[in-house]
């Protein structure tokens, strides 16, 4: 047996392929079997002429996703997908399957979430987890050249780490345990055992409002390190987020294409120095007049285009009737094309309104909304790390800025292309009194974290880390617009099956 990602080791030889049936063509003497075997794709060529008779007539029974095993010659065909294509010599059906639900015709969000144990097969988010498993598979190559080890933070906890709103609590043998939302405090007493250190595991919050970014269950990954100040962090975050694009842009070429994902803000991030903008630059960035004009500008050009392409549809609709067949294909997914892009502009244009008051308005001291995060990174073509935020809206155990009280050192890495937040992190208080009187500002019970403190009793050190959220990563570097696409069982609110 072989793989089709292996075939252009068996250029012009025979070879054996199991998969299922992805889509059927067949014409008298010929059928076309597109088969995935979750390697890839390929097309299968079944021909009267090379086959036994009752082998071709059973071939013209298959449908979407019945189990073959075939047998065939290998040849190279440029126009074919994988760039190969089977010629077969013998086919076996291993089974015959039902009809199926997820057709090539177009399906709503929601029915394909219902069936997200079979939508998986389907080619694009068959990219999209070949792209997250290359990620994967990047994070721990890059911390493992880079001197770290990978250690295991609990999921059930006591205590919570990022805010008491978002916790989900549930019963441990009679006593109140939370899922956890973050490794961090775990991997900072590993890191004084070890150095550096990193996390890789599920996290939890009970985040009670749908939007594109948020999950229930996400998987972070938490690198903490032993004697690293907020610039080494910072230092670290970038080339850690550059090593990640770059290994997907070389592994994963032909699963972005797939996913038609345009590439040129991805290969920016390579190649130039992320932007660095302390909070309160970014502040003055978002009230200032050229991010009105930004705005402005967006919003003429929405509805030029917007005017355009209506105009377009009214013409391909009126052509539509006399068309010849092929045409009427070609104008139906042009017009599917449209209706998405429409939905899109107009989804921009009641946006923008809203975005154009929330920063000319906003106010030094609060959190950056998503639609602020957005327009922030409108403006650059390279990821953007933002440093330095008040104090007040970011978590307990952050250090303040030794020259500004008010602010904490506290980073976050916003992916452009609107895509937001993929990194949050800081340098930790490491000063005993200081961390007690933070956690009792911030009313949490000091009993809980008397372990926590122990790190700062025994041989405080300077000491930093961030957390990188996987699927707002794989979300930004394969181009999906909303996170449920980029794990395999999204857990969200109102989706806990399958
Ligand atoms: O910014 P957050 O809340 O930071 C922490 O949890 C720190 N303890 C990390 C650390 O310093 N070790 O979360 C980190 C990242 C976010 O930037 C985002 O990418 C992701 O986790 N994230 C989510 N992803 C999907 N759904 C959610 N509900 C998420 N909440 C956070
Ligand atoms: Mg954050």
């Amino acid at each position: 047996m072989t793989t089709i990602r292996e075939l252009s080791a068996h250029k012009d030889s025979i070879v054996t392929l199991k998969g299922w049936i992805y889509n059927i063509r067949s014409s008298k003497a010929i059928h076309f079997l597109e088969l995935r075997d979750g390697s890839g794709l390929c097309q299968c060529i079944v021909s009267a002429e090379d086959v036994p008779a009752e082998v071709f007539q059973a071939a013209g029974t298959l449908k979407q996703e019945s189990s073959v095993e075939i047998t065939g010659k290998v040849l190279e065909d440029e126009r074919s997908v994988g760039g190969y294509e089977l010629h077969a010599t013998g086919l076996q059906i291993i089974q015959v399957a039902e009809n199926y639900p997820i057709t090539p015709k177009e399906h709503g969000v929601e029915f394909l979430m219902e069936n997200r144990h079979l939508w998986l097969r389907s080619r694009r988010q068959w990219a999209a987890m070949q792209v997250r498993n290359a990620i994967q598979f990047a994070i721990h190559r890059f911390f493992q050249q880079e001197g770290f080890i990978q250690m295991d933070a609990p999921i059930f906890t006591g205590n919570a780490a990022e805010g008491t709103t978002t916790l989900f609590e549930t019963d441990y043998f009679d006593e109140k345990a939370y899922l956890t939302q973050s490794g961090q405090l775990y991997g900072e007493a590993m890191a004084m055992a070890h150095g550096k250190i990193y996390t890789f595991g599920p996290t939890f919050r009970a985040e009670k409002s749908k939007t594109r970014r948020h999950l229930t269950e996400f998987w972070m990954i938490e690198p903490e390190m032993a004697f690293y100040d907020l610039n080494m962090n910072m230092d670290l975050a970038e080339k850690f987020v550059k090593f990640i694009v770059k290994t997907v842009l070389e592994e994963k070429k032909s699963e972005l294409e797939l996913l038609e994902r345009d590439t040129t803000f991805l290969t920016k991030a390579v190649e130039n120095p992320f932007i660095r903008l302390s909070y309160t630059e970014a502040v003055e960035q978002l009230r200032s007049d050229k991010t009105a004009s930004m705005l402005h500008e967006m919003e003429q050009n929405r509805t030029e285009e917007l005017g355009t392409i209506k105009e377009e549809l009214e013409e391909i609709k009126k052509e539509h009737g006399s068309a010849k067949k092929w045409r009427k294909t070609q104008i139906d997914q042009r017009i599917k094309e449209i209706h998405a892009r429409m939905d899109q502009i107009e989804e921009d244009l009641r946006n923008i309104p809203v975005w154009k008051k929330s920063a000319a308005g906003f106010e030094w001291g609060g959190d950056f909304g998503g639609s602020d995060e957005t327009i922030l990174t409108m403006q650059y073509d390279t990821p953007l790390m933002i440093h330095r935020y008040p104090a007040e809206v970011k978590a307990f155990y952050m250090k303040r800025d030794p020259e500004n009280e008010k602010l904490a050192l506290a980073l976050d890495v916003l992916a452009p292309e609107g895509y937001g937040e993929i990194i949050g992190g800081s340098q930790r208080e490491d000063s005993l009194e200081e961390l007690q009187s933070r956690i009792a500002e911030h009313k949490l019970p000091e009993e809980v974290f008397s372990w926590y403190l122990d790190l700062r009793r025994y041989g405080t050190v300077p000491h930093a880390g961030f957390g990188l959220g996987l699927e707002r990563t794989v979300g930004w570097i394969c181009g999906l617009s909303h996170v449920r696409e980029t794990i395999p069982f999204p857990r969200m609110l109102g989706r806990l099956r399958p």
